[in-house]
C-alpha cells in the first residue's frame, strides 16, 4: 500500500489511518484464517474508549500492545496521549504479533504513528517483535519485571486445546481448560511498573467460574481493579452490539503502596452511546466480595441490580452454612448408555426415573415427560450404583439455560413421592441440591427453589455472570438469607400453593424491599 506521508500527517489521525490499513488487510486475508488466530480487530469508538482512560500524566511512556493486529490500540492511545498531555516527550512502543502477513501493514502503522507523533513535538520509537508474546514473556510470572507504564490490549480470545505449550509456560494461570487471553492478562500485570495501567478488553468469562480462578487469584493480586465498562443489551438499539454482550473493558492499576476503595462501572447500550456513558462508582468491595475466597468480579450496571447486590451483600451465609449441598447429576448419558431403558418400562423394581435437563421447569419437576430418543429410566444393577442417587427430597437446577431463557436460573422441587424406587438417577446437564447427613425439610424444599426461580436471584446471578452455564462451585459461593427466611418463604408458597412466577417474585420481593418499578415490569 503506497502511502503519500505527507497527507497522512496532515490529513489522517493514526487511529483512522490504523482502522484504514485493517480494513485493507482483512480484504486480502480469509475468515477462517482470522478466526483461528483469534484475529478481531478494535472499531474506532472503542479504542478511543480505551486509549481515553489511561492515565496523562508522565513526560515519558514505555507502552505494550500484545497482539498489536494492525495497531488500532496504541494509535488510539498515543492519539489520546499526546493530545491530552502537554507535558508528554517521548514514548517507546512494544508490540508483539504472531500474524507475519500482517506485519508489513503494522509497520506502516508505526511509521505513520511515529511521523505523526514527530509533527507534535513528541519523540516515538517502537520495537515490533514478529512473535509469541506468551513464548517471549511467560517467565515474568514467577519473576515479574517492572517494564511498561501502559498495557493496552485486544488480545486472542480461544479455549487451548490441553496439550497446548502456553499451558505448560503459564501453569500460574490454570485452573481448568483456559482462554488464551487470560495469558495475555496475567503477563501483562506482571510487566506493569507502579501505577502501570492494563487497559483490556476480553469476554468477560474470567469475572467468575472455577476455571478463571487461578487467574483471578494471580491477576488480582498484582494489580487493582479501577474501571469496568459493560455494554448493556437492553439498551442497544443495534443487532450488530449484540456481540459486545459478551465482552467487557478494563483498567487495572499496580499500586503496591495503597488499595483504592473504589471501583468505576460504566455501561453502554453499544458503540454508538460508547461516549456518553452512565457511570457510577462503587465500594471495591462489592465489586470483589471480600468473603469470598474466589474473586468473583461483579459487575452491577443499572439501579435494580445495585439495589440486589447491595441486599445480597447483606445476607451472611453461603449454602454449607446452612448444612445444604449442591452436587451436578453423576449420569453422563453417553458413558451410561449400557444402563439406559428408552422404553415404556413398568417394572420399578429394576429401574428408577432418570431426570434430565427438560424435566426441570421452573417450580416444577415434569416427570414423566419423555423427549424422543431421550431415555428417561436407568437399570438398578450392581455396576449402575455409583452413578444413582438415594431417592430423597431434592431441589434440581438445570446447569445450562439457552440465550432465549428469560432466566438463568431454573429451579423446580424434586419430591421422593415421584417413584416407589429406593434411588434416582439425576443427569449431569443438572445440579442437585441436598443435605449430605440428614434431609430437606419441605419448606426449605420450596422456599429455596422459590428463591433459586425469583427474578431478584437472577439478577443477582447475571452481575457476575455473563454465560449461560450455572455450575455447582458457583451456587457454592452465592450468598444466601438464613435459614428462617428460605422457610418463611417455603411455609408462604405451601400455604398459598400458587407456583406462578408472579406469585413466587411477590413473594419474595415483598420479604426483601419494596418493589421498584423495574421489577414490576420484569
Ligand atoms: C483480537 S486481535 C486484536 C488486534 C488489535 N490489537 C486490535 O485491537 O485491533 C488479536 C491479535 O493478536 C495476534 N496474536 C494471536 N496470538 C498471539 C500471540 N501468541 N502473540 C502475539 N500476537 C498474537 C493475532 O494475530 C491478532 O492480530
Amino acid at each position: 500500500m503506497k502511502v503519500n506521508e505527507g497527507e497522512m500527517v496532515m490529513i489522517e489521525s493514526p487511529t483512522e489511518f490504523a482502522d484504514k490499513i485493517g480494513l485493507e488487510y482483512a480484504k486480502g486475508s480469509n475468515q477462517s484464517d482470522k478466526k483461528e488466530r483469534g484475529q478481531f480487530f478494535t472499531p474506532i469508538p472503542i479504542a478511543k474508549f480505551m486509549a481515553n482512560l489511561a492515565k496523562t500524566n508522565n513526560t515519558h511512556y514505555d507502552i505494550l500492545d500484545p497482539g498489536f493486529g494492525t495497531g488500532i490500540l496504541t494509535s488510539a492511545l498515543i492519539e489520546h496521549q499526546i493530545e491530552s498531555n502537554s507535558e508528554l516527550k517521548s514514548v517507546v512502543i512494544t508490540a508483539y504479533e504472531t500474524d507475519e502477513s500482517i506485519i508489513l501493514y503494522a509497520e506502516q502503522t508505526l511509521q505513520n504513528l511515529k511521523l505523526w507523533a514527530i509533527s507534535k513535538g513528541v519523540e516515538l520509537s517502537y520495537k515490533l517483535i514478529s512473535g509469541d508474546f506468551i513464548a517471549s514473556n511467560y517467565q515474568y510470572l514467577s519473576e515479574p519485571a517492572e517494564n511498561y507504564d501502559i498495557i493496552i490490549t485486544n488480545p486472542p480470545y480461544y479455549k487451548l486445546g490441553k496439550d497446548h505449550i502456553s499451558i505448560q509456560q503459564c501453569k500460574e494461570l490454570v485452573s481448568g481448560q483456559p482462554n488464551i487471553y487470560s495469558f495475555f492478562l496475567g503477563i501483562g500485570a506482571a510487566l506493569l511498573r507502579e501505577d502501570g495501567d492494563i487497559i483490556s478488553i476480553t469476554p468477560r468469562s474470567f469475572s467468575s467460574g472455577r476455571y478463571f480462578q487461578a487467574f483471578r487469584d494471580f491477576f488480582f493480586s498484582k494489580v487493582n481493579l479501577m474501571h469496568v465498562h459493560l455494554f448493556d443489551s437492553r439498551r442497544s438499539s443495534f443487532s450488530r452490539d449484540k456481540v459486545l454482550q459478551e465482552v467487557l473493558i478494563l483498567k487495572a492499576t499496580k499500586n503496591s503502596s495503597y488499595i483504592p476503595t473504589n471501583v468505576m462501572i460504566s455501561s453502554s447500550g453499544g458503540m454508538s452511546d460508547l461516549q456518553n456513558p452512565i457511570i457510577k462508582t462503587y465500594d471495591i468491595t462489592m465489586v470483589i466480595d471480600s468473603k469470598s475466597t474466589q474473586k468473583v468480579v461483579h459487575i452491577p450496571i443499572n439501579d435494580n441490580e445495585e439495589q440486589v447486590l447491595n441486599l445480597v451483600l447483606g445476607w451472611d451465609c453461603k449454602l454449607a452454612d446452612l448444612n445444604i449441598n449442591i452436587s451436578t447429576g453423576p449420569v453422563v448419558t453417553f458413558r451410561a448408555t449400557k444402563f439406559l431403558v428408552d422404553h415404556d418400562a413398568k417394572l420399578e423394581a429394576e429401574f428408577c426415573p432418570l431426570i434430565r435437563l427438560h424435566n426441570v421447569t421452573k417450580m416444577e419437576l415434569k416427570y414423566p415427560y419423555k423427549l424422543k430418543g431421550k431415555a428417561d429410566k436407568i437399570l438398578i444393577l450392581k455396576e449402575s450404583m455409583p452413578i444413582l442417587l438415594p431417592n430423597k427430597d431434592y431441589v434440581l437446577l438445570r446447569r445450562f439455560s439457552t440465550k432465549d431463557d428469560k432466566s438463568r436460573l431454573i429451579a423446580a422441587p424434586y419430591l421422593s413421592a415421584v417413584t416407589q424406587s429406593d434411588f434416582v438417577g439425576i443427569d449431569n446437564a443438572v445440579n442437585y441440591i441436598y443435605r449430605k447427613n440428614g434431609t430437606l425439610n419441605y419448606d426449605e424444599i420450596m422456599g429455596l427453589s422459590a428463591l433459586l426461580n425469583c427474578n431478584l436471584f437472577d439478577t443477582y446471578f447475571r452481575i457476575f455472570n455473563g454465560n449461560v452455564n450455572v455450575s455447582a462451585t458457583e451456587l457454592r459461593e452465592m450468598r444466601f438469607p438464613n435459614l428462617e427466611t428460605i422457610k418463611e418463604i417455603g411455609n408462604q408458597i405451601i400455604a398459598e400453593n400458587n407456583l406462578s412466577n408472579d406469585r413466587v417474585n411477590e413473594i419474595i420481593n415483598n420479604m426483601f424491599f419494596k418493589l421498584t418499578p423495574q421489577q414490576k415490569d420484569k
